[in-house]
């Protein structure tokens, strides 16, 4: 041991001063690029996990609920107000009026396929859509109708009373035929509605009735990302296939249809974006009202996309609209009185199209 650690020392001391300093170098420069070497991983890692893209989850895509949209509420606690349905007995007419208001609730029990007064409708009720027997602030209640009817409507390009308007329905909302107009139902279903409309100031469309418009959207409506929505808050009751649950009675839905041979045909309100937006934003799903939105505008408009590219009935329009300028902006037929095209009408964007049509007017 003792003559091995002399030998080194000896070894050590043969070295010449210029070894020496070589190695001395050569140690500093392996240290210097040791340093160098965890630099450079610092800086790699600390890029890495600065541009990394999250990991993806492997799980189905989710339903995440959009921000609160409030952009195009209405909360207006001096909206128009339906007549207390008590005070019907103190009009003349009294029993005509409750007779209609019986017919619009329970249209499918006297008009449906199995109806005891006639067999000329869906199965649909007027208050499906009208809810609450048209009462409903902003669920597309009648209490506009009585003080603007008689009035022109572009759709028809006539002056249109309240008969013709009723049969509009029943002819495209509940795909079917119109009753007589000289037929007490008729005459019942009038009475009702100019009953509730009544008290509202002449020549106007009272906030609250109707359905609300909703602001357009910058793109146009997508069916996809609806129907990804329309799953999650839709199907329960209305069904994958949109065609909705009978009663147990088999007379009217207790869930009505949205699309299929059932439902309201292509000539309808409904199958307009904006009418279906509008009216589902504020009263779907069941129980959400104007005091309690369940969807953004996105959501509404998105869904109305999804739903309104379902099959559904057909019928003949060729005698709508005969002044192609007075289309809604969201009428799916051309011809057109401006350059864009029916998918454009049909999806949107529909702000584009507003634009345009005010040009043309004031030309
Ligand atoms: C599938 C839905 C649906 C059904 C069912 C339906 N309607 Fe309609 N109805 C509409 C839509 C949508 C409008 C247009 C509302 C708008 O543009 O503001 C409308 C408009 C009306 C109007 C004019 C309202 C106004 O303020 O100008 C009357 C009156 C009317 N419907 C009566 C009836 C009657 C009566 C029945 C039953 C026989 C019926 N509707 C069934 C969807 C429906
Ligand atoms: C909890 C059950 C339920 C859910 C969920 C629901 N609805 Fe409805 N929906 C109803 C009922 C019930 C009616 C008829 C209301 C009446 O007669 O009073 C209706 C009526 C409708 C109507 C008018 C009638 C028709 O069939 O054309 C549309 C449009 C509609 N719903 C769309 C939707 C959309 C879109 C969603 C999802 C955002 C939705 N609903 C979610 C129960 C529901």
């Amino acid at each position: 041991m003792c003559r091995v650690k002399i030998m080194s020392e000896e070894n050590e001391n043969n070295k010449t001063s210029e070894e020496r300093y070589i190695e001395i170098i050569q140690r500093l420069v392996k240290t210097v690029v040791v340093l160098l070497l965890i630099i450079i991983a610092l800086v790699a890692l600390n890029i890495y996990d600065l541009t990394a893209p999250p990991k993806k989850k492997k799980t189905p895509i989710e339903y995440v609920p959009p921000k609160a949209d409030t952009s195009s509420v209405i909360i207006d606690s001096t909206h128009a107000n339906a007549p207390d349905t008590s005070l019907i007995k103190i009009e003349k007419n009294a029993e005509l009026i409750s007779y209609g208001r019986e017919l619009i609730a329970h249209t499918s029990d006297y008009f449906g396929p199995k109806g005891k007064a006639a067999k000329l409708s869906n199965g649909m009720n007027c208050q499906n859509c009208h809810l609450d027997a048209g009462t409903k602030p902003f669920g597309n209640n009648y209490l506009a109708v009585a003080p603007t009817y008689p009035k022109f409507r572009e759709r028809s390009g006539s002056i249109e009373n309240i008969f013709k308007r009723v049969s509009d329905c029943f002819e495209r909302s509940l795909n079917g035929t119109a009753p007589d107009t000289n037929s007490k139902e008729m005459l019942a279903i009038k009475e009702y509605i100019s009953w509730l409309g009544k008290g509202m100031p002449k020549g106007k469309k009272s906030s609250g009735s109707g359905i609300v418009d909703l602001k357009f959207m910058d793109r146009a409506a997508d069916p996809e990302k609806g129907k990804t929505v329309y799953m999650v808050r839709c199907k329960t009751c209305h069904g994958e296939n949109g065609e909705g649950k009978m009663n147990d009675n088999g007379l009217s839905y207790q869930y009505p249809p949205l699309w299929g041979q059932h439902s309201y045909n292509n000539g309808a309100g409904l199958y307009r974006l904006s009418r279906f937006a509008g009216y589902v934003k504020y009263n779907m799903p069941q129980n959400a009202s104007y005091k309690n939105i369940q969807l953004s505008d996105e959501e509404a408009w998105d869904i109305a996309a999804f739903v309104n590219s379902q099959p559904r009935p057909e019928k003949d329009l060729s005698k709508d609209w005969p002044n192609i300028e007075g289309k809604p902006v969201d009428h799916p037929f051309g011809p057109y009185a401006d350059k864009f095209t029916e998918l454009e009408h049909k999806y949107g964007p529909f702000g584009q199209i507003a634009e345009e049509k005010k040009k043309m007017k004031k030309k």
